[in-house]
């Protein structure tokens, strides 16, 4: 029923089911409950595409934690990184002497997070990890540690969840690998 939304006819495949992703979003939450017992965490959501992620991770965390949201440039209309990260909204409050936790939709080249990391210590945060729905170790060029990952997946682009082409599929329920007819359409 649902695969016959419109959406759903530029996928190849469907990567992982929503009841897949809520499955291991509620196991990433009680493991970072562990973790920060005792601990009032600062949760930063990288916008745009970590947020549908965010807004469930941060529902299954059982600690006094706060939010905060980030923007930086990314793809552009591309699946391909330019390599060029751009601070767009910075946070609102200070995270001086906090234990941050970022939250992003998916770790490719490493570059972007790579850059906030660095960004961040700056800035005097106690503790930083990174927590991201997805993660391809195989596209790494930034020397990057992704702390928390709930799907390693292997080189393919992905949309859905809050994971964007060119700014559409965000609100796909499941993630999915994006048919190349369609990008190689518009990227020509
Ligand atoms: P990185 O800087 O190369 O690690 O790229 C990270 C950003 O690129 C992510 O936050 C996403 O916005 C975007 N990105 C990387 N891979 C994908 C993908 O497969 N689908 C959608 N967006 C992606
Ligand atoms: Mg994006």
């Amino acid at each position: 029923m649902e695969n016959e939304r419109n959406l759903y006819h530029d996928l190849e495949s469907i990567l992982y089911t929503r009841e897949e992703v809520a499955g291991a979003v509620r196991a990433l939450g009680e493991r970072i409950t562990a973790d920060y017992r005792g601990k009032k965490p600062v949760f930063i959501c990288i916008l745009k595409g970590a947020s549908v992620f965010f807004s469930d991770l941060i529902r299954q965390v059982d600690l006094p934690l706060e939010i905060e949201f980030m923007a930086v440039s990314s793809y552009g209309a591309s699946t391909k990184s330019s390599g060029e990260v751009r601070l767009v909204k910075d946070l609102d409050r200070s995270i001086l002497g906090r234990d941050v936790i970022i939250v992003e939709d998916i770790v490719d080249s490493g570059m972007t997070l790579h850059f906030l990391k660095k960004l961040l210590i700056t800035r005097g945060a106690t503790s930083l990890r990174i927590a991201a729905l997805m993660d391809k170790p195989a596209r790494r060029v930034a020397p990057l540690t992704v702390d928390y990952s709930c799907f390693q997946i292997p080189d393919a682009f992905v949309v859905g969840y809050g994971l964007d082409y060119n700014e559409r599929y965000r609100n796909l329920p499941d993630v999915g690998v994006l048919s190349p007819r369609i990008y190689a359409q518009e990227e020509q």
